[in-house]
């Protein structure tokens, strides 16, 4: 019998829980890194690992922004891989057609085979973190082992997460186990390199067993496994299974003249929009919105029959080019405070970020690969999936809601994508089974926020087609099920909405002017819940009547805002075969509500 495995560290922990105890020895015994440690989240180790990535390169220290740094990736590991993404459900159907499938032993044999002293050389961090208050009934704990210092530093920002974690979890808290290595062992003396990953790469989710295993990736959305890998696609299937919604939208506040209060989430998928609208300044007078997350929506009934939304998370994980004082000033708020990592953007030569969009390039800059920039230079000098990775609690228009464990009640939920043509500015759907078709058929262009071709129109449906943790057919069926209500009465569902910010004239250039604009739109959906608006019925759904949308003190042309709002029968009979094709993947799994809808539709546009 070989004697166990001694790893410094390794039983230091300051923890009891049985479970946690034996996972972290066992993924040690096959990890090797050469030392164990535990977070506590505090201060002091924050100071210790952003200090030693600063000694290693792998991070700089701004000397513009307060207690924040500069990260650059290897110019291969930029975004989520979807193509490298695994659902390995026990049942290749429950993974469903839009999702890459392994059987979970095999899947285990794989990487377990890849783990096996994949950590050598490495300090093997064990982070326990929270998503979602810790002082919710259920706290959703995970307990992520990462090889990277700057997973670590990061989830400190993103999650709640530490010794608070730990202590709340006692002895038996279920959690998610979360296993991450960036598959770059050092032998001896071997030097490391600024970004270690590996060119085989796996992000793998094991619904059955609630667990993940990802591989070779450091970037944010393959790494930080608490967010899309726990938050949406383990959390999608919790959801389907106990009658809640994981869903990747935003969640605002938004308060009228009058003082009326309405709570507005929004399903965009990646790069289209969702932290902008969640930290929109008003451009019009006497409406306010307050933040209450960007990227993530935990939603379920309460006992009013409700249904109330959480944000997860403890962060905001932005996209950075196009973030600007005249866009998104709440941001810039943000990270003016410091306490921030920015990753892949480029840096002045006295110590700042910059990025594309933020007003008149300096005459020099180190580009995102490290190389001299200057504006004659041929390539952006941020990646365009570039981001800040800020504390949400900066934000100075945080709802004071966002602390509430038990969330804030949905008015409207926004679907929307980035479509040059055809979808307008907003429609309204006529009724929840409506609305669940205009987010099962959602389309929109792809973006750098995955890897592969940018400006692909596909369809992502709820914006969910990278997160759905199971099959997107059980997925279509358990959001029409959310829409018999709490105890049967749908009566307090929300009002369902959506929106194109990106439609663009011949010429290519934005239609509607967007950002701060935007309330103009939320002022029309609020002025439709509450009655008070005009709408005309199209094939499509209802869209704002000639007059009815606030353009007022706004610098656009009537023949812009009428191209806006467009509906175009021929464009919409050209979608059609593209959505039975889409339904037809699901086979049998479609709910056929949602064929009777594009029935409905059909006729209305054969009708026009
Ligand atoms: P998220 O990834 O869904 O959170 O999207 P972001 O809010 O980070 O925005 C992604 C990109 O779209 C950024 O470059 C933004 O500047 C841009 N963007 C966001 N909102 C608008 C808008 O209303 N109009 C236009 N034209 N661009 C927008
Ligand atoms: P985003 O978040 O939606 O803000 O782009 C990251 C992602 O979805 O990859
Ligand atoms: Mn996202
Ligand atoms: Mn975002």
């Amino acid at each position: 019998m070989s004697a166990p495995v001694t790893v410094p560290g390794l039983d230091q922990a300051p923890t009891a829980h049985p479970k946690l105890l034996a996972w972290v020895r066992e993924v040690a015994e096959l990890t090797r890194p050469d030392r164990v440690v535990w977070c506590d989240g505090s201060e002091g180790e924050w100071r210790r690992i952003t200090d030693e990535l600063v000694d290693k390169q792998v991070l700089v220290r701004l000397r513009q922004k307060p207690n924040s740094f500069w990260a650059r990736t290897d110019p291969s590991d930029v975004a989520r891989v979807e193509e490298r993404t695994f659902i390995c459900s026990a049942d290749e159907a429950d993974a469903g057609p839009t999702n890459n499938w392994m059987a979970p032993a095999e899947m285990k044999r794989v990487m377990t085979e890849l783990y096996d002293g994949s950590m050598r050389g490495r300090t093997m961090y064990v982070v326990p973190f929270c998503m979602g208050p810790l002082t919710a009934e259920q706290p959703m704990f995970g307990v992520e082992l990462t090889d990277s210092p700057y997973v670590v530093a990061s989830m400190r920002i993103m999650t709640r997460m530490g010794a608070d974690v730990l202590d709340r979890m006692g002895a038996d808290a279920t959690f998610v186990p979360c296993l991450h290595s960036v598959g770059a062992p050092l032998a001896p003396g071997q030097d490391d390199v600024a970004w270690p990953c590996s060119d085989t790469k796996y992000i793998s989710h094991f619904p059955d067993s609630r667990e993940i295993w990802s591989y070779g990736s450091g970037y944010g959305g393959n790494s930080l496994l608490g967010k899309k890998c726990f938050s949406l696609r383990i959390a999608s299937v919790m959801g389907r299974d106990e009658g809640w919604l994981a869903e990747h939208m935003l969640i605002l506040k938004l308060t009228g003249p009058s003082g009326q209060v309405k709570y507005v989430a929004a399903a965009f998928p990646s790069a289209c929009g969702k932290t902008n609208l969640a930290m929109l300044e008003p451009t019009i007078p006497g409406w306010k919105v307050e933040t209450l997350g960007d990227d993530i929506a935990w939603m379920r009934f309460g006992d009013d029959g409700r249904l109330y939304a959480v944000n997860p998370e403890f962060g905001l994980f932005g996209v950075a080019p196009g973030t600007d004082w005249k866009t998104n000033p709440n941001a810039m708020r943000t990270l003016a405070k410091g306490n921030s990592l920015f990753t892949n953007v480029a840096m002045t030569d006295d110590g700042d970020i910059w990025w594309e969009g933020m007003g008149e390039p300096p005459a020099h800059l180190t580009d995102w690969k490290g190389r001299d920039w200057t504006p004659s230079s041929d390539e952006p000098s941020s990646h365009p999936n570039s981001r800040f990775c800020t504390p949400i609690e900066q934000c100075p228009i945080l709802a004071d809601e966002y602390a509430d464990p038990r969330g804030v009640p949905i008015d409207a939920i926004l679907f929307g994508g980035r479509r040059k043509t055809t979808i307008p500015l907003v429609t309204e759907a006529r009724d929840w089974t409506h609305g669940v078709y205009l987010g099962a058929t959602l389309s929109s262009e792809t973006t750098a926020a995955a890897a592969g071709k940018v400006g692909v129109v596909r369809r992502d449906p709820m914006a969910m087609l990278p997160f759905i943790g199971y099959n997107a057919g059980d997925y279509f069926a358990h959001w029409i099920g959310m829409g018999k209500g709490y105890a049967g009465d749908p009566g307090k569902l929300p009002q369902i909405f959506y929106v194109n910010w990106f439609r663009r004239g011949d010429d290519g250039r934005f239609l509607w002017p967007g950002f701060g604009e935007n309330a103009r739109v939320l002022k029309w959906v609020v002025e439709r819940i509450e009655g008070t608006a005009a709408a005309v019925e199209t094939p499509i759904g209802r869209v704002p009547a000639p007059g009815s949308l606030d353009v007022e003190g706004l610098d656009l042309t009537a023949e812009d805002l009428a191209l806006a709002l467009r509906v175009d029968a021929d464009e919409w009979r050209a979608e059609i075969p593209q959505v039975v094709e889409w339904f037809e993947r699901f086979g049998d799994k479609l709910p056929s509500v949602l064929w009777a809808e594009l029935d409905g539709l059909k006729a209305r546009l054969d009708a026009a």
